[in-house]
């Protein structure tokens, strides 16, 4: 049981995602176990966790009473759909999903972020046609978004790279510019200003005509695309766009939700309240694949004029409310209330701040952004754009340190069960390649 594995003799079969297979054969960095905001590689050499996996183990990794909840309810009852029938488990998980998240009804149950996004865009369109206003069919999005990668989100994302290879996707959107303009850099948290880049989609809306645009759909802070804290009001101006115009405003939290910010959500961070938030990630600390997408009060109203014996939405997944997730959300819902994860996130997220902008002049920094336990250093390009960036991961890799190259931006999101000592040490680390690089 506790045998180190055997290094794969296969590295071909595993066709893997977002990943150049040829550069992977080349340097294989292959994981084996983890525990806290600590990995261990193939190598034996443990690593800090700067990415909290992929922006997800929440609580840390090898929590044992999220291993025991998922084991129990694997031998209880493995699996049970939800269509049309049902299992006491996912209720459960969803009603404690739906507590934390006060002025939201319901939660639309999804297996991971991307399914969770182009849940909540069909459900705008649907909604829009139950109550007789079918010809809203404008999703909004924003330059360098990143929205998962099915069709919906893929469309109204805002990577370009991301979508070259697959057409011309979900033909009526509309993108409003990114915020992150220049002139903000080095901004602790919010930048001060860029609050008028909202009034992009006020121009869509007289563009388009109100009567064909269905939703806007932001990260609250932009994660994937290098983490971009909202400029200071930028949200409020979106609500009071989308109220003036019926049009339904939802936040993708699949990296904000759960803690992330120090609140249960970054909408309670800002204190803006969307029609809908898209979660997934630290859902079940990201140890069974879950998603979800939560219901502003009255939204599921719209859908309960048909026929009593149809169903509220044509759409569901064979694993929407698997047990084994819902009991690894319930259990993980404990773990974050029991051990105070996000007060702990808010009172390290100071600290983090700090710690970020104490790298502001080292050689080759040209931009530091933080927001709750997110940052990102970005450093100057060295010929292709993501060159610099690639070559700092695998120097911090080799240095213990585990950070997410996004162009050349190297972005972090430790769990949020980090300690004052860890942020210290990983600030030590990226000072000390950043001054020997
Ligand atoms: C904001 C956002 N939305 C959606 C997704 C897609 O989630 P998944 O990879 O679980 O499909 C991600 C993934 O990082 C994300 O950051």
């Amino acid at each position: 049981m506790n045998e180190t594995p055997k290094f794969p003799n296969d590295l071909d079969s595993f066709w893997m995602p977002f990943t150049s297979s040829r550069a992977f054969k080349a340097h294989p960095r292959m994981q084996v176990s983890a525990e806290g905001c600590h990995y261990t590689g193939q190598d034996g050499v443990r690593r800090i966790d700067g990415t909290g996996g992929l922006w997800c183990s929440n609580a840390g990794h090898g929590h044992p009473k999220i291993t025991e909840a998922i084991q129990r309810q694997a031998a209880a009852l493995d699996f049970a759909h939800s269509f049309g029938q049902g299992h006491p488990v996912a209720f459960e998980a969803a009603s404690r999903l739906v507590a934390l998240a006060p002025g939201f009804d319901q939660v639309f149950l999804t297996n991971s972020g991307s399914e969770a996004v182009d849940t909540a865009l069909k459900i705008a369109l649907a909604y829009h046609a139950a109550r007789g206003e079918g010809t809203r069919r404008i999703l909004v999005g924003r330059q360098k978004a990143y929205h998962g990668i099915n069709f919906g989100g893929l469309s109204v994302g805002g990577i370009g790279l991301n979508k070259g290879q697959f057409g011309s996707l979900y033909p009526d959107v509309r993108q409003m510019r990114h915020t992150n303009q220049p002139g903000r850099e080095f901004s602790r948290g919010q930048p001060e200003t860029g609050a008028a880049l909202a009034d992009d989609l006020q121009d869509i809306i007289e563009t388009q005509g109100a009567d064909r645009v269905a939703a806007v759909i932001v990260e609250p802070v932009s994660g994937a695309g290098g983490v971009f804290p909202p400029p200071i009001g930028y949200l409020d101006r979106l609500r009071a766009i989308c109220d003036a115009h019926g049009v339904l405003l939802i936040f993708d939290e699949v990296i904000t939700g759960f803690g992330r910010m120090g609140t249960g959500f970054a909408h309670q961070f800002y204190g803006v309240v969307p029609d809908m938030v898209t979660v997934a990630k630290g859902m079940t600390n990201a140890t069974v694949p879950m998603g979800g997408v939560y219901a502003r009060a009255g939204l599921r109203d719209a859908f309960l004029n048909g026929p009593e014996e149809m169903p509220d939405l044509f759409h569901g997944y064979t694993y929407s409310g698997h047990p084994l997730a819902a009991a690894a959300c319930l259990a993980t819902l404990d773990v974050y209330r029991d051990e105070a994860v996000f007060e702990n996130a808010a009172a390290m997220a100071p600290l983090w701040e700090d710690m970020l902008h104490s790298l502001k002049g080292l050689p080759g920094v040209v931009d530091i952004r933080n927001a709750g336990i997110l940052g990102a250093v970005e450093l100057a390009p060295e010929g292709a754009v993501g060159q610099a960036g690639r070559a700092a991961y695998a120097a911090l890799w080799d240095a213990g340190l585990i950070v997410r190259p996004v162009g050349d931006s190297l972005a972090m999101s430790p769990p949020l069960t980090l300690s004052a000592d860890l942020i210290d040490e990983i600030g030590e680390v990226l000072r000390v390649f950043l001054k020997t690089r």
